[in-house]
């Protein structure tokens, strides 16, 4: 496939045909802010946090580096005044919505957006509305968790506002979740999320209680068969002890 000339903050960086931006800059170590962006669910272009300078032709565009698939030749800045400032202002607006969130208040310091006194500060929780939450929970094929409302009055809750049917108590909306909005609670082996308590039950090597009795269930309804149940630092240590044993 025909390499493309991709030029970020000055230094060469070569791509494919088609490749995300960010994982170019990513990959050669240039970092690019995200917040509605993890390496397994993508970009979901919705805090346009990861915009960038893009030069093609001679010709000047800002895009979300998030979602842009590189198809020329181009020349990326990712760190003028002009992007600060939008940067800037989008941060003084998520900050606002935010506002206890540590990573968006370490990004408004950085950006100089602390200033939001202009802006309805939004007390009720730290939700941004990027959708990875709604996007982890459709990914694992359960739809539990859903946008509702518009405007001001937007947020993601279970249908009804109730304790979901559907919902397996996984985790993952609250594990990619950037602002920590999502309440989960563990405690004397229960979990509990959207108003919902569930069941843990425990680790086959170290008795300690890792997943909800719906998610294994789950897992070995997806997998056609029943799972080694081990937690994942059980799982880490035994695939290093087998790794050792072969390289002995
Ligand atoms: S709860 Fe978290 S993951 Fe879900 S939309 Fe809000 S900020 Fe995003
Ligand atoms: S990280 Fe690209 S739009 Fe949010």
């Amino acid at each position: 496939m025909k390499k493309l000339r991709v030029i970020i903050n000055g230094r060469s960086c070569g791509a494919e045909k088609g490749e995300i931006l960010l994982d170019i800059a990513s990959r050669n170590g240039i970092k690019i802010p995200t917040l509605c962006h993890n390496d397994v669910l993508r970009g979901q272009a919705s805090c346009r946090i990861c915009v960038v300078e893009v030069w093609e032709k001679g010709k000047k565009k800002i895009v979300t580096s998030c979602i842009y698939p590189v198809l020329a030749d181009i020349e990326v800045k990712t760190n003028t005044e002009e992007i600060r400032e939008i940067r800037k202002n989008l941060l003084r607006l998520l900050l606002s919505e935010a506002p206890d969130s540590p990573v968006i208040n370490e990004l408004a310091k950085e950006y100089l957006a602390e200033n939001i006194s202009r802006f309805k500060i939004n007390r009720e929780d730290n939700c941004i509305m990027c959708g990875l939450c709604v996007k982890a929970c459709e990914e694992m094929g359960n739809a539990s968790i859903s946008t509702v409302n518009r405007g001001i009055h937007k947020k993601v809750t279970t249908p009804y506002e109730e304790p979901s049917a559907t919902c397996i108590g996984c985790g993952s909306c609250a594990f990619v979740c950037p602002t920590n909005n999502i309440a989960m609670h563990e405690n004397g082996g229960k979990r509990e999320i959207w108003g919902k308590t569930f069941e843990m039950l425990e680790c086959e090597n170290c008795q300690k209680p890792y997943i909800t009795k719906e998610q294994y269930d789950f897992i070995n309804n997806k997998m056609g068969e029943k799972q080694e149940r081990i937690c994942e630092e059980c799982k880490k240590k035994k695939y290093t002890k087998a790794l050792v044993e072969i390289y002995r």
